[in-house]
């Protein structure tokens, strides 16, 4: 089943909850949530409060990205506060499978990302212990790029290496109505999506997603 991850770094902050309620109404399962730490990334975003609050108007999956360095001292954290997939960066933990045993052990859902430079197969030591495997289709710390067209090969090459298994491949950083059919036949079935859900009609950009995802 192929999942909408709408990006709340692109929503209207004065007008969150609402915004969550319209994309989750719409058909989109998880909610995508970036935090960012100023260090791994040269931006901030949001972090714990935020979510807490925003747990409280929502049952909608938090999918929550940590472009964080070494997030293993906020897991705990993220998990207190409703997160219930945590994704971290290879690049950002000295410990990978230490920080992904973390993630399971506080009874969440893994994710491992790897940047556009990164070789894919940099991820297969992990796999065990992995629910979701995050291939960044444009640099992160951003929104409203432009997808890196490089990446629907690197799509392909996690698919082979993930053949078999019960692991999503998700997909983050400029996907628009027009390329996200790509990205779906390369192998991804976890679609983030900032800039095109929430410019606009946030109702109608989720079903138009959801058209294409469900065909
Ligand atoms: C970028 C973030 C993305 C971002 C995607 O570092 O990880 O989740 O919000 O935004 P769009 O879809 O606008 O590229
Ligand atoms: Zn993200």
């Amino acid at each position: 089943m192929n999942i909408l991850s709408p990006s709340i770094l692109a929503a209207d902050c004065t007008i969150l909850g609402e915004q969550i309620k319209a994309v989750e109404e719409s058909g989109a399962r998880y909610l995508h949530i970036d935090v960012m730490d100023g260090s791994f990334v040269p931006a901030l975003s949001f972090g714990m409060s935020l979510i807490s609050s925003i747990r409280k108007c929502s049952d909608i999956v938090f999918d929550v990205h940590l472009m964080v360095q070494e997030p293993i001292r906020y897991i705990d954290d993220f998990v207190e506060c409703g997160a219930d997939i945590i994704t971290v960066h290879q690049e950002a933990c000295e410990d990978v499978t230490a920080t992904l045993q973390k993630i399971k052990a506080a009874g969440v859902k893994a994710g491992l990302s790897i940047k556009p430079q990164t070789d894919v197969d940099v991820i297969e030591p992990y796999l065990d212990l992995v629910d979701m495997v995050l291939i960044m289709t444009v640099n992160p710390g951003f929104g409203g790029q432009k997808y890196i067209e490089a990446s629907t090969e690197r799509i392909i090459e996690a698919h082979k290496l993930l053949a078999g298994r019960q692991i999503h491949i998700e997909v983050d950083g400029g996907i628009t109505k027009e390329n996200v059919r790509t990205v779906l036949d390369a192998g991804a079935n976890v679609i983030v999506a900032g800039s095109s859900v929430f410019k606009g009609n946030i109702q109608e950009n989720v079903k138009e997603f959801m058209e294409i995802l469900n065909a």
